[in-house]
C-alpha cells in the first residue's frame, strides 16, 4: 500500500529511486513521483504506472541530484491524479513529502493550516504533513527538528521521507505503523518501504521501528526517538538476493511464484521435521512444555488468503489435536472487544508482516496479555517483531499480488503446527512419521500438478468469457474453494464465490444454470460420496462442472465436463495438492482475459491501511 524509496550517495538519484519504485510497484501501481534536491529541488509525478513517470523524465539532465526521493501510490484520499501523487510540497516547494499511511486527523490540521496562510493543491492527506514541517521549519534551525515537531500533532499512520533544497545535504525518515527501512551501502545509504527496492544494492539493512525520526546524509545515519534521545540500532543482513525478486523467463511474476512452489515448500519443512521419531521442531515459538499443556483455545487472525490458510489450521487443529480454534478476520477482531481468556494462544498469519490490520489485532491480543505467535515471510516485518514468538515461512519474496507460494508455505507451517500439537495429545509416533514423510515427498507430487499447466490452460479457454464462477469443497477442502474462487475474482475480474458444496442448495443453486460453471474439488476422504452427491445436483442444472479429483478415480468423470487428476495424499497435507490447479486455472482466465496479472486493478501486496 505505497511504496517509498530515498537515496544518498555519489551515483544519480532518479536512476536509483525509479528502479527501486519499480520493485515496490507491486504496493500500488496508481500514480507515481519523484524530487530530487541539490542547488534546486527538482520534481515529476505522473499518474498510472511508473513507466509513465519514467517516460517523463530527462535522465541524463537531472544526474547531477544525489539525493532523492520517490513514491508509488495506492490512493485513499483523493483520486490517482498527478496532482494527487506524491511528492507533496510547502508552499514554497523548497520542503517535499513522500508518505505511506494515513493521517487521520488530517482535514483537522489542513483547516488550521488554512487558516494560518497555507496554500493546499492536492486533496491528499499527506500534503498537511509537509506544510506542518514548513510552519516549524520558520522556526526552528534544522529540516530534523522541524519534522520532529510536526509528528506528535499527526494521528494515523506513516513512514515518511522529507527533504530539503535548503539542507540538500540530508533525508529526514521517521515511521510510526508503516514499514521502513535503511540500507547500507557503501558510501551510500538507502531507504524504502522494503528490501525489495535495496536488495540490489546491499543486503544490510536496519529496520526502523514506531516512533524513530532519522537524519541520514552521505557520511551515515543517526536514529531519534521523538524526544530527541539517540537510539541505537542493529544492523540486519537480508539472506535473499536479486534473483527472487527477478522474473527469471516467466512471463509474469504470479507464474514464475507458482512454479517455485515444490522448492518453497521445501523450504518451508527444511530443518523443522525429526521424521523416524515422529516429531516437529518450530523453536520459535518459545514455547515449553506447561505452555503447552496451558493451551485451552487457539485464535487464527489474519486477512485474505492468509485468513484462508487460518481456516485450513481451523480444520485441522480441530481433528488431529483436539484443540479448539477460532478464526477470524483481523479487521473485525480488532474492533469488536472480543473475549480472551487465560489459555487462549493467538497465531497471526501474515506474508508481509505489514498488513495494517493484522498488525492492530496483534497489539489488540497483547494488550489483552494473551502471548501472540506469527507465521510470517517477511523476516524483520513489524508482524515477525512484534510478537512473542513466531515461524518464518521462508517462501522467498512474494511480488505477484494474488499470493500463492505464501499460501502453500504457511500450510505446510500449520501442519507441522498440526502435527506438534497432536504429539501431546492423540497422535502417535508413526502416524506423526507417516505424515513428516508425506510432506517430504510433497514437492516431487506439487511438480506433478504443475506439469498439468497446459491441460488446465486449455480448459481456462473454453471458460474464460464466462461472468461468474462457483468453488465448492467440504471440510478441509471448504476453504481451498474459498481461495480458489479469491484467486479468480483478484486477477481475472470474474465474479466467484467460494462456498462449502452441501451449502450450495441454501442459495447458490439458484445461480446455476448451462452458463455458470462450478469447480468441485471432490477428491477422496470421508466426504467423497457427499460431494459426488453435491455434483449430481449441479449437473441436473446444466452446470459446468471442473472437478479436482484423485488420479486412479473412476467416478468423477461420469459427472464432470473436465477432470484435473492429481496425486491421492492424506487429508493432513491435501489443501497443499487441490490449491495448485486453482492457481494455474485462475492464472490461465487471467492472461486470456488480457488482464494485468501481477497488478490487478485496485489490489495492492501489502495493505498497510485500514
Ligand atoms: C492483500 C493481498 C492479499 C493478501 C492480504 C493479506 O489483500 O492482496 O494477497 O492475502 O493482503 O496480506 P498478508 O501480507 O497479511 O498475508
Amino acid at each position: 500500500m505505497c511504496g517509498i524509496v530515498g537515496y544518498i550517495g555519489s551515483r544519480s538519484a532518479a536512476e536509483i529511486i525509479i528502479n527501486g519504485l519499480k520493485r515496490l510497484e507491486y504496493r500500488g501501481y496508481d500514480s507515481s513521483g519523484v524530487a530530487l534536491v541539490g542547488e534546486d529541488l527538482f520534481y515529476n509525478k505522473s499518474k498510472g504506472k511508473i513507466k509513465f513517470l519514467e517516460e517523463k523524465l530527462d535522465f541524463s539532465n537531472i544526474k547531477h541530484y544525489h539525493v532523492g526521493i520517490g513514491h508509488t501510490r495506492w490512493a485513499t484520499h483523493g483520486a490517482p491524479s498527478d496532482i494527487n501523487a506524491h511528492p507533496h510540497f510547502d508552499c514554497k516547494k523548497e520542503i517535499a513529502v513522500v508518505h505511506n499511511g494515513i493521517i487521520e486527523n488530517y482535514a483537522a490540521i489542513k483547516a488550521l493550516l488554512i487558516e494560518k496562510g497555507h496554500h493546499f493543491t492536492s486533496e491528499t492527506d499527506t500534503e498537511v504533513i509537509v506544510h506542518l514541517i514548513e510552519m516549524y521549519y520558520q522556526k526552528e534551525s534544522s529540516l530534523l527538528e522541524a519534522v520532529r515537531h510536526s509528528l506528535p500533532l499527526l494521528d494515523g499512520t506513516y513512514g515518511i521521507l522529507v527533504v530539503s533544497n535548503r539542507e540538500p545535504d540530508k533525508i529526514i525518515a521517521a515511521r510510526k505503523g508503516s514499514p521502513l527501512i535503511l540500507g547500507i551501502g557503501s558510501g551510500e545509504l538507502f531507504l524504502a518501504s522494503d528490501a525489495s527496492a535495496v536488495v540490489e544494492h546491499t543486503r544490510r539493512v536496519v529496520y526502523l521501528d514506531d516512533g524513530e525520526i532519522v537524519e541520514i546524509t552521505s557520511d551515515g545515519f543517526k536514529t531519534y526517538d521523538l524526544g530527541k534521545n539517540p537510539v541505537q540500532k542493529d544492523e540486519s543482513h537480508i539472506s535473499w538476493d536479486i534473483k527472487s525478486i527477478e522474473k527469471q523467463g516467466f512471463p509474469h511474476f504470479m507464474l514464475k511464484e507458482i512454479f517455485e512452489q515444490p522448492e518453497t515448500i521445501k523450504n518451508a519443512f527444511r530443518g523443522r521435521a525429526l521424521i523416524e521419531e515422529g516429531e516437529v521442531r518450530l523453536d520459535g515459538l518459545s514455547l515449553n512444555p506447561e505452555d503447552f499443556a496451558g493451551i485451552q483455545r487457539i485464535l487464527f487472525l489474519a486477512c485474505g488468503t492468509s485468513w484462508h490458510a487460518g481456516l485450513v489450521a481451523e480444520y485441522l487443529i480441530e481433528e488431529f489435536a483436539r484443540i479448539p480454534v477460532e478464526v477470524e478476520y483481523a479487521s473485525e477482531f480488532r474492533y469488536r472487544k472480543p473475549v480472551l481468556r487465560k489459555g487462549d494462544l493467538v497465531f497471526v498469519i501474515s506474508q508481509s508482516g505489514e498488513t495494517a490490520d493484522t498488525l492492530a489485532a496483534l497489539r489488540e491480543a497483547k494488550s489483552c496479555g494473551i502471548r501472540v505467535l506469527g507465521i510470517t515471510n517477511v523476516v524483520g516485518s513489524t508482524i515477525a517483531r512484534e510478537t512473542d514468538g513466531g515461524v518464518y515461512i521462508h517462501a522467498g519474496p512474494e511480488i505477484g499480488v494474488a499470493s500463492t507460494k505464501a499460501f502453500t508455505s504457511q500450510l505446510v507451517v500449520i501442519v507441522l503446527i498440526t502435527i506438534l500439537l497432536a504429539r501431546r495429545s492423540e497422535m502417535s509416533r508413526d502416524e506423526a512419521k507417516g505424515y513428516l514423510q508425506e510432506l517430504e515427498k510433497l514437492p516431487q507430487l506439487v511438480q506433478a500438478v504443475l506439469d498439468k499447466s497446459d491441460e488446465i490452460r486449455k480448459i481456462a479457454g473454453q471458460y474464460c468469457n464466462r461472468t461468474n464462477f462457483l468453488y465448492l469443497g467440504r471440510g478441509v477442502h471448504f476453504p481451498v474453494a474459498l481461495e480458489g474462487a479469491l484467486k479468480l475474482k483478484e486477477i481475472s475480474y470474474i465474479h466467484a464465490e467460494g462456498y462449502p458444496a452441501a451449502e450450495m442448495k441454501h442459495g447458490p443453486i439458484a445461480l446455476i444454470d448451462d452458463q455458470m460453471p462450478v469447480v468441485f474439488i471432490a477428491v477422496r476422504d470421508e466426504v467423497y460420496r457427499k460431494v459426488i452427491g453435491n455434483m449430481e445436483e449441479v449437473r441436473a442444472r446444466k452446470g459446468n462442472i471442473i472437478a479436482i479429483a484423485n488420479e486412479g478415480d473412476r467416478e468423477v468423470h461420469r459427472y464432470a465436463s473436465h477432470v484435473i487428476y492429481i496425486p491421492e495424499v492424506s487429508k493432513l497435507v491435501a489443501p497443499l495438492l487441490t490449491i495448485i490447479p486453482l492457481q494455474l486455472l485462475a492464472y490461465h482466465i487471467a492472461v486470456l482475459r488480457g488482464c494485468s496479472v501481477d497488478e490487478p486493478r485496485n489490489l495492492a501486496k501489502s495493505v498497510t491501511v485500514e
